[in-house]
């Protein structure tokens, strides 16, 4: 069965059962602890947790996922995919466990005639929370399922959670036996390749918070209903259901490895090495397409980083393959191709997607020619001292300056003889994470524990923002923060987070900086604050970061909040200022040139956008006189 017949037959069967499709979101979500989205779930979390009322009581969709933790184990193992679909049936207070059980037992053991995937009952294990006696019981009666193919597992394996502050709740897993000549017998405690996990329902009913380990965190209370969330692995019933090994094998991704076999001259399935970079080929082509499709362009950090990497793997891999000529444009096309009847957008933006992968390709080439010179002057001297290995610091500068991947330099070590020293290289790696991550941190201004935050939101309701109407509003003090926590008072000097009942403060958004201003009060001995930074960190709370510079800010304080004219007015030329430079651009270079992030603040800005290369000298004063007679 195909994989678009798959997910169209899922799809299917939760209409009919009254569910409204919705179609995926994109991958990059506005979710401050998510890179992507990684789970059916993501988008449906503000439902989940009862800060937005869904519009529908039951929804089903195939979300597209991006999960990057394994990056290493792909093509290895038969389940790691860097790109993946999650077909998810979603109930909202509505149906609970018996209903989920009931709809995914019909659905997987359904008749292909039917509409169902046709999946042979006897085939069928699954496991249960130990101590959810209701979901065996449910087993037992709707599936008639024999007590011992219903396996008792832990909290580790089965309650769900999105391992940052959320919902979460126990979970039910459906897994398919493949057969003896797959592993031992016992069920999926024993083998999960034997025994290979296609589904997992969710009973999402509490929310946790202080999430320190799988099992480990804390139940903040029940959530406002019971809910379902169910996510079935879309590639991994596809290749059981086609007869495949693992899902680099599926419809949807093969014809990559086909054409890349064909590049290489190296046949698929002849030594494991050379497969396994046949399949990193396969899933980080694909990824890289959907990302790009979503609008993520390579950069050094966070997302771009992920892109950057997956690209550049996708490409080296195709080097150790033997091939040394550009490859995305040979093989991008080919995913594309496949992926189109699924995400027409795809063909729509190819010309643009092309234009940054392979503008990616050919940084990366100049990059290996530069970092081998560094690699190989490196190399000689530790040879020449007597040494057998090179230092951590060697590998740490060949990947930060020179872009090298740490696989790259351990490759080309054992080519001459050499080691390296992986874990000084990895200590370093680790310092520059936690660097970045506390710069990040510092910069939001904002926890991203979101508790306290949803706390004020359900005690006091949304902001009342009147950011668009003026620049000054008497307001009250609804919550003080500290590091996260809610607070009674804030003194002189110290920094914390206000929110008011009432703003005139922009909060950052669309790339424009937030406004700079005054708290001032003249209750309680009188004082001020000044605004540092304005973020809305859950949807309908705008929260102000300030310093105390005089007297002290108590809860209930009565105030005046003032945005200083001078910065907002800067701000906002700055902002309109990238929309004319953007519109510039696209009218000198093509529809192509497309924004992907900007900053504006008063006398500055910036504006991102994806180009192969850089403009030439009549371009750059080309852009300048649009823009200049657009603004005359
Ligand atoms: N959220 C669950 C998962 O990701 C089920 O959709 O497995």
């Amino acid at each position: 069965m195909q994989t678009a017949e798959i997910r169209r037959r899922f799809l299917a069967h939760f209409e009919a059962a009254g569910h409204t499709v919705v179609p995926s979101a994109p991958l990059l979500v506005d979710d401050p602890n998510l890179l992507f989205v990684n789970a059916g779930m993501v988008p449906f979390k503000p439902y989940f947790l009862g800060q937005e009322t869904p519009p529908y009581d039951t929804a089903t969709s195939v979300q597209k996922c991006v999960r990057t933790l394994d990056i290493e184990e792909v093509g290895k193992t038969t389940r790691h995919g860097t790109f993946f679909q999650m077909n998810g049936n979603f109930s909202f207070g509505q149906y609970f466990k018996e209903g989920a059980i009931t709809h995914a037992w019909r659905l997987v053991t359904g008749h292909v005639d039917d509409g169902g995937l046709g999946f042979d009952a006897d085939s069928v294990w699954v496991t249960v929370l130990e101590g959810d006696h209701e979901s065996r019981e449910l087993w037992r009666s709707v599936a008639g399922l024999p007590d011992e193919r219903i396996q008792d597992r832990d909290l580790n394996d089965n309650y769900w959670h999105m391992g940052v502050p959320g919902p979460g709740g126990p979970c039910s897993e459906i897994y398919i036996d493949r057969g003896p000549e797959y592993g031992p017998d016992g069920g999926p405690v024993v083998d999960e390749d034997r025994f290979l996990e296609i589904w997992n329902l969710v009973f999402m009913q509490e929310e946790i918070t202080n999430v320190r380990a799988k099992d480990q965190f804390d139940v903040v209370g029940p959530l406002p209903s019971q809910n379902i969330d169910t996510g079935m692995g879309l590639e991994r019933v596809a290749y059981l259901l086609q007869g495949k090994q693992n899902l680099y094998e599926i419809d949807d991704v093969f014809p990559v490895i086909e054409r890349a076999s064909e590049l290489t001259g190296r046949r698929y399935g002849a030594n494991h090495d050379d497969d396994v970079r046949f399949r990193v080929v396969a899933d980080h082509v694909r990824s890289g397409l959907m990302l790009m499709g979503d609008g993520v362009t390579p950069g050094n950090e966070s997302r771009g980083y992920v892109l950057r990497r997956l690209l550049r793997r996708a490409v080296r891999s195709m080097r150790l393959l033997g091939f040394e000529d550009p490859a995305l444009p040979e093989l991008l096309p080919v995913s594309k191709e496949r992926m189109k009847a699924s995400y027409p957008e795809l063909e729509a933006d190819f010309a643009r997607i092309e234009q940054v992968a392979y503008a990616e390709e050919d940084a990366f080439r100049s990059t290996l020619g530069k970092g081998t010179q560094i690699f190989d002057v490196a190399a000689q001297k530790v040879k020449a001292d007597g040494g057998t290995g090179l230092s951590g610091e060697a590998a740490f500068t060949l990947h930060d300056t020179y872009g090298f991947p740490i696989d790259l330099t351990l490759e080309m070590a054992q080519e001459q003889g050499l080691s390296v020293d992986a874990d000084g290289f990895r200590a370093l790696m680790a310092e520059q994470r936690a660097r970045a991550k506390a710069d990040a941190k510092a910069k939001k201004g904002v926890h991203s524990d979101t508790h306290a935050y949803r706390a004020a939101l359900d005690a006091n309701g949304p902001t009342d923002w009147q950011a668009y109407t003026t620049l000054s509003t008497e307001s009250r003090v609804l919550a003080l923060l500290s590091q996260g926590e809610a607070v009674p008072a804030l003194t002189a000097g110290s920094i914390g987070e206000v929110v008011l009942d009432r703003t005139p403060f922009y909060a950052e958004s669309g790339g424009q900086n937030a406004d700079a201003g005054t708290l001032t009060w003249s209750g309680h001995g009188g004082g001020t604050a000044e605004v540092l930074d304005v973020q809305r960190p859950i949807k309908g709370l705008v929260v102000h970061q300030v310093r105390v510079l005089e007297g002290e800010l108590v809860v209930d304080e009565q105030l005046s909040a003032d945005v200083d004219p001078e910065w907002r007015l800067g701000a906002r030329q700055a902002h309109s200022g990238t929309h004319v430079v953007h519109a510039a651009l696209r009218e000198v270079l093509g529809p192509t040139a497309l924004q992907s992030g900007s900053y504006n603040r008063p006398g500055y800005l910036r504006l991102d956008f994806g180009w192969s290369g850089a403009l030439s000298p009549e371009q750059l004063h080309e852009v300048e006189h649009v823009s200049n007679r657009a603004l005359r």
